[in-house]
């Protein structure tokens, strides 16, 4: 059985300070979690300060983005290395707010997804539609692309590292959220395809997130789906008691 994995993405809040009150809060409520996988996304200022509260709990540190080259003149970016160095295992790839405000596209997805992978990061690859999109019904189209791009070339050894986050970008951060059967059925297409491209334990294996205003209250119901593997969440992980309500669901459903 596939594991369900909670992942918090911090996006561009807390504080050096804020991030270890955080972390050590998560840490405490969540001691009784045995099942479910737990991972924190804070920003790369806070990785090796939040490293040090969780090093010694299952409580994985990922960080939200990373450049492909291992070093060089490239201001302002960080090294698979570098995070790496900070004590993350895990890093957010091709996020639609890098995609839409930072010029992300399927080609440097793919770079910085395989970039990772040399270096032993583990991608959560992010993949949705917009809201047009969906109403033209090209959804399905349009998260097509984004696998076959971001994760072109890889290996069936490879994938057995690589966790996909499917965001519908219309739910993030607006409280709107998909219904678990919109969810489920983008779920189920992208596990049909990872079938096509990698074949059947792949698709099997392979955890396959939602994300996109996952609260307490709609956990239960978008976790319960066959598809769905766990969540990547937002706004909802950046308070200690919304976020370990969210990972307390998934453990019940283990
Ligand atoms: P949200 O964000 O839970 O605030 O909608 C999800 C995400 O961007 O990963």
């Amino acid at each position: 059985m596939r594991k369900i994995v909670i992942a918090g993405n911090w996006k561009m809040y807390k504080t050096n300070s804020e991030a270890l009150q955080l972390a050590n809060q998560i840490k405490i409520n969540t001691t009784a979690i045995k099942k479910a996988g737990i991972i924190i996304c804070p920003p790369f200022t806070a990785l090796a300060t939040v490293n040090e509260v969780i090093k010694d709990s299952p409580i994985g540190l990922g960080a939200q983005d990373v450049y492909w080259e291992k070093e060089g003149a490239f201001t302002s970016c960080i090294s698979p290395g570098m995070v790496r160095s900070t004590g993350a295992t895990y890093v957010i790839i091709g996020h639609s707010e890098r995609r839409q405000y930072f010029g992300e596209t399927d080609e440097t997805v793919n770079k910085k997804v395989n970039a990772a992978l040399d270096n032993g990061l583990k991608p959560i690859v992010c993949v949705g539609e917009t809201l047009d999109q969906r109403e033209e019904n090209i959804t399905d189209k349009v998260v097509t692309k984004q696998i076959k791009g971001g994760l072109a070339g890889l290996t069936e050894e490879q994938m057995k590292s690589v966790i996909i986050a499917y965001e519908p970008v219309w739910a993030i951060g607006t409280g709107k959220t998909a219904t678990p059967d919109q969810a489920q059925d983008v779920h189920a297409m992208i596990r049909q395809l990872l079938a096509e491209l990698f074949g059947n334990l792949t698709a099997e294996n392979t955890v396959i997130q939602y994300g996109g205003s996952v609260k307490p209250d709609n956990a239960n119901d978008l976790l319960s789906q066959k598809d769905i593997d766990g969540a990547l969440v937002g706004g909802a992980c950046l308070k200690v008691d919304s976020f370990s309500d969210i990972i307390h669901t998934a453990e019940k459903l283990l």
